[in-house]
């Protein structure tokens, strides 16, 4: 992790929770964050759609230290699109970050570059901060193409997108073999896609972008991956379902940024 850099770190719950169960893991997630402060950390939690309106209402009420996103929007401004949710609707309920091209959006319900790379503008253009997701399955890591596969899922998303909007961008490292796997990348993995991605966001002149690791990530592993991957923080799907757990890697960054400064 760069000393400078506030760490972020963002619980995805994915499709987990109905508002009930949503509500109670942020009031406990907001005990524990009251216990022990992670003043140095970002942190966002991502319900389902239909927990979103619940969960903003006791972050609000309770004044729990964590902003809320998204998983997904819609980049049109409204019409036809049934089942679908836009920015404008995220924002009335104090969503201000959303997940922009998740691998399960993008390989369940065929997300290509050309729809994330729209999302992403809708969602920076209304205001919204985006999680840019990118990372290689595993076939594309046997064969040693990660590198190029994701500067080309980096290059499709932000080359087109207003150099004004680029500071609303954090980009977010998520090998697919990692994913929800146990299967860790190695530090040593992840410090080299990050630098990777440092210099090809370097290139778009987003020298200040925060870029996160996912994929397993848990109570056990955060301290070494940001303290040896070089990144500065987290995007965590299943270890965010507990309180405990998100907690422990939110501290892991906490501990990380101060004592480095
Ligand atoms: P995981 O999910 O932590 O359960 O691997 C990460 C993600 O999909 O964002």
């Amino acid at each position: 992790m760069s000393t400078t850099t506030r760490p972020l770190v963002i619980g995805n719950w994915k499709m987990n929770l109905d508002f009930v169960e949503s509500v109670h893991l942020g009031q406990q997630i907001g005990v524990l964050l009251k216990n022990k402060p992670a003043e140095h950390t970002d942190v966002v939690v991502v319900p389902p759609f239909v927990d979103i309106r619940s969960v903003s209402s006791i972050v609000t009420s309770e004044r729990i230290p964590v902003a809320v996103g998204a998983q997904h929007v819609n980049p049109n401004e409204n019409g036809a699109h049934t089942g679908e949710i836009s920015t404008s609707m995220l924002k009335r309920l104090n969503v201000s970050w959303v997940l922009v091209g998740h691998s399960e959006r993008r390989s369940m319900y065929a997300m290509d570059d050309a729809v994330v790379a729209s999302t992403l503008r809708a969602t920076v253009r209304s205001g919204l901060q985006g999680v840019l997701c990118v990372g290689e399955n595993s076939a594309v890591r046997d064969a040693d193409g990660q590198g190029a596969f994701v500067q080309g899922q980096l290059e499709s998303a932000l080359e087109g997108l207003d150099e004004k909007f680029r500071e609303q961008v954090t980009v977010a490292y998520e090998p697919i073999w990692a994913i929800g796997t146990g299967a860790t990348a190695s530090s040593e993995q992840i410090s080299a896609m990050t630098t990777f991605i440092r210099q090809a966001l370097r290139r778009l002149e987003m020298t200040d972008t925060r870029v996160l690791y996912g994929g397993s990530v848990n109570a056990d592993n955060a301290s070494s991956i940001i303290s040896e991957g070089g990144v500065d923080g987290f995007l965590v799907g299943g270890a965010s379902l507990k309180a405990e757990s998100f907690c422990a890697v939110i501290q892991a960054c906490n501990d990380c940024y101060a004592g480095k400064r």
